[in-house]
């Protein structure tokens, strides 16, 4: 499986199946990217982003995927501790410490918790975080599904920095490390060379700093 972080939330996973995670980039367009299932983590519109004009099968809990539904879109509902297959593509829905909502025409609707995912398929596993604070149960999420690699939010401001998000990674405790969630935007600045070299002096973790548009591989 290769993947791909596109910038800020946005990691595209391609293998049997090409999956989007919150299908949001700055200033551009992921339409591109062609996805079979797209998995969408809260409501807040930098998550939420271009699922409505994709159209594409997608996941969400349950009161996101009501919403996305009433817009046309074919959505998967589903809750935080359930496990749904899409096209042979597993979805587990994690707890994720944050809020979601969309804003409609100076409206704000809630959208339900917002969520992580671990994303399993074609026998590697991928924990996306979602926005949120650092929670302990993340050691859970690493004893019960060993994720491969993590996708940690280290921006700061409206989700963990770079000391919180460095327990996470220990308690998640996956080999690969990306960090995503910052310097898109001013008020999520961080430096993640400092988030590596904090990370890989005191673990066994590697930390992946992928450039919008990047991919790691994972072998088959
Ligand atoms: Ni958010
Ligand atoms: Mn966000």
């Amino acid at each position: 499986m290769q993947l791909t972080w596109l910038g800020h939330s946005c990691v595209l996973l391609t293998g049997t199946k090409k999956v989007l995670i919150d299908p949001f980039v700055e200033g551009g367009s992921v339409a591109g990217t062609q996805p079979d299932i797209v998995a969408v983590t809260h409501g807040h519109y930098d998550h939420i982003g271009e699922a409505v004009t994709l159209k594409k099968p997608t996941v969400a809990i349950t009161e996101l995927a009501k919403y996305l539904r009433a817009k046309g879109v074919p959505s998967e509902s589903m809750g935080i501790g359930g496990t749904i297959r899409v096209d042979g593509v597993a979805f587990t829905m994690t707890h994720a410490l944050h809020s979601s909502s969309v804003d409609e025409c100076g409206t704000v609707i809630p959208l339900g918790p917002a969520a992580g995912f671990v994303i399993e398929m074609d026998g590697a596993r991928v924990y996306h975080a979602g926005d949120t604070g650092l929670f302990s149960d993340m050691k859970l999420i690493g004893d019960l599904y060993h994720p491969d690699v993590a996708f940690l939010p280290i921006g700061g401001r409206y989700t963990m920095g770079i000391e919180e998000a460095m327990i996470a990674a220990n308690f998640v405790g996956a080999k690969t490390i990306v960090p995503i969630h910052y310097n898109t935007f001013d008020r999520i600045a961080a430096d993640p060379e400092l988030f590596k070299r904090s990370i890989e002096r005191t673990t066994d973790m590697k930390v992946c700093i992928l450039q919008p548009g990047g991919s790691i591989d994972l072998g088959a």
